[in-house]
């Protein structure tokens, strides 16, 4: 039976990406963001996960305005990251493993969502940047992805407990597959920051740590704000946290945090690296 050993939430900002080109994870201004990667590092060699199911947003690469899925799983058989206009280039594609993705596709359109289901996708900063930075010696990807775009970008936004709701389908999806994967989550993006207008530049300390604090131990205190509230408090960017909640929402065993990092900022963003690990099966 599979198994989802835990969970990576990490900020998705592209200026990551210029640093990892030119190796300044040691420089002071990125070394407090790229130390909180170390026992992510640690797990990951540990538990060597086979799949990565990674909740994130699409920027504008593969979905745009004019047609803006909610929920979209990709079920390609690779994936390709292209830049967005950020400079970041040259990503290795990702292995993509489409009967696990239709399995998901079929429990959760059972279950009655309706995703887009995407049998070509391009995967845009918001999954290369966290993927780089959780493998950063990666010769080749030894893992196998299910992408899975919510749309934090375009109104109206699902709502925070929509999106937990999905990921405690895609949890539930991932527990009755019958292959013997070891599978880690990952929720990108947030924490609070917003990129445009009067208030770019927005971060709020105090709702990231009321995040960051029930994350693991209460998640659906998390539900108790709308999306419109989250834009409020955490930036129109800020609201990528539906990413992480979904995510979250995934994990249905006994979690437990094992690593949190928050540091600010990096560009405009609030940046918080968090590793959850996920206990025991729940058969609900
Ligand atoms: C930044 C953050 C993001 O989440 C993003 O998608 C693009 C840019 C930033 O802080 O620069
Ligand atoms: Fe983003």
């Amino acid at each position: 039976m599979s198994e989802i050993a835990g969970g990576i939430f990490t900020s998705h900002v592209p200026g990551i990406g210029q640093a990892i080109a030119k190796g300044l994870q040691q420089d002071p201004y990125w070394k407090p963001f790229f130390d909180g990667f170390h026992p992510v590092h640690e797990w990951l060699k540990r538990e060597k996960p086979d799949v990565l199911v990674c909740f994130y947003n699409d920027h504008g690469l593969n979905f745009f305005l004019d047609a803006m899925p909610t929920f979209a799983i990709g079920a390609a058989g690779s994936y390709r990251h292209e830049d967005e206009g950020w400079g970041i280039s040259g990503y290795k594609p990702y292995p993509g493993m489409p009967e696990l993705s239709w399995h998901i596709i079929n429990e959760v359109v059972r279950e009655e969502f309706d995703p887009t289901m995407c049998q070509k996708m391009l995967v845009d900063h918001a999954l290369a940047i966290p993927v780089e930075l959780a493998w950063p010696d990666a010769e080749s990807w030894p893992f196998k992805l299910v992408p899975i775009a919510i749309n934090t970008v375009q109104f109206p936004l699902p709502s925070p407990k929509r999106c937990f709701d999905f990921g405690r389908a895609v949890g539930r999806a991932l527990e009755s597959w019958e292959g013997d994967e070891k599978i880690v989550v990952m929720g990108t993006g947030g924490l609070s920051h917003q990129l445009e207008g009067q208030r770019a530049g927005h971060i709020n300390i105090e709702y990231d740590t009321f995040c960051m604090d029930n994350l693991s131990r209460d998640p659906e205190a998390l539900l108790q704000h709308s999306s419109l509230d989250i834009v409020e408090l955490a930036g129109s960017q800020g609201v990528e946290i539906l990413n992480w909640i979904a995510a979250r929402g995934a994990m249905r065993g006994s979690v437990t945090e094992y690593s949190r990092n928050y540091h600010i900022p990096i560009s405009n963003t609030a940046a918080a690296t968090m590793l959850l690990e996920n206990h025991e099966k729940v058969i609900a």
